[in-house]
């Protein structure tokens, strides 16, 4: 039978690797490398292979690396087409996995995909390859090692928790966050936001707590009431993207407590 590893990895440093993630790693027969094209991906392969030297100082493992389709730039279509967009998308991917397992993969060996933060964050490789593994002839165990995720590494450089006693948090895109009425967010967290939808939410009594390439060597923290940083976030954000031609970025946004609320501490 042969065995297929999806590994959280954390969003940008060896140091957030878990010891389940190690231990997974170690197994491993074969890693499959997913390269995707762009200024920056480089980057995230090259700390990709980093990690694998880390953790297999030996270099006892193959390394199969392919070109990822790019992600289709869907983010200011409409709901159906968005969705259609990202389904072509997925099914390459799909295409892909199915031939990595069936022909990259001897029978009794296993196979590592290092995946970015948590698996179960704003990435479908678990349910795609799950759905490619189903449809193959032979059979496939998959594993799935949590990782830890910008969210978390986000509260955690701020020292804050990502709600107040009582409050829900919400984690949502930045294609929703340019959408949703912005008088019913109290806690959310927002990811992929490529265009600063954080503007919609100006004169909303809002704080913000922003991070770019959390964990790396060239992480940037900005945080204060939204109305009192926006300039200042904005220039960060568009310096940073000058500067290195890619920004991964995550914050959280919180509507101001009012006064007499008692924020104590629920443990
Ligand atoms: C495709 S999602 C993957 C999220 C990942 N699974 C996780 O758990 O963090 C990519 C988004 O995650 C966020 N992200 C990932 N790594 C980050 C980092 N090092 N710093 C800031 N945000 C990051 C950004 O919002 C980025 O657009």
């Amino acid at each position: 039978m042969k065995h297929c590893y999806l590994i959280g990895i954390g969003p940008g440093h060896p140091d957030f690797l878990t010891l389940q993630a190690v231990d997974a790693m170690r197994r491993v027969d074969v890693f499959f490398l997913l390269e995707k094209a762009g200024r920056g991906k480089d980057e995230l392969t090259a700390l990709r292979r980093e990690i694998m030297r880390r953790v297999r100082p030996h270099g006892d493992y193959r390394e199969v690396r392919v070109p990822s389709p790019p992600r289709p730039r869907a983010v200011d279509r409409d709901g159906a087409a968005y969705r259609a967009i990202v389904a072509d998308w997925h099914a390459e991917k799909r295409r892909i996995f199915a031939a990595l397992l069936t022909r990259e993969l001897g029978n009794g060996d296993s196979a590592g995909l290092l995946l970015w933060g948590d698996p179960a964050l704003y990435d479908q490789t678990v349910s795609m390859v799950q759905a490619v593994v189903a449809e193959l002839p032979e059979r496939v165990g998959v594993t799935v090692i949590p990782g830890i995720s910008a969210v978390q590494v986000l509260a955690a450089r701020h020292r804050i928790p990502l709600n107040r006693v009582g409050e829900s948090v919400q984690i949502i895109t930045g294609r929703e966050a340019e959408q949703v009425d912005p008088g019913c967010v109290h806690n959310v967290v927002v990811m992929l936001d490529y265009n600063a939808s954080f503007q919609r939410f100006v004169g909303q009594d809002m704080d913000i707590y922003w991070g770019g390439y959390l964990g790396a060597a060239d992480e940037v923290l900005v945080s204060g009431p939204l109305d009192a940083v926006l300039d200042e976030l904005l220039r960060v954000r568009a310096a940073l993207r000058e500067q290195k031609g890619w920004l991964m970025d995550t914050y959280l946004l919180r509507r101001r407590e009012s006064p007499e609320v008692d924020a104590g501490d629920d443990g």
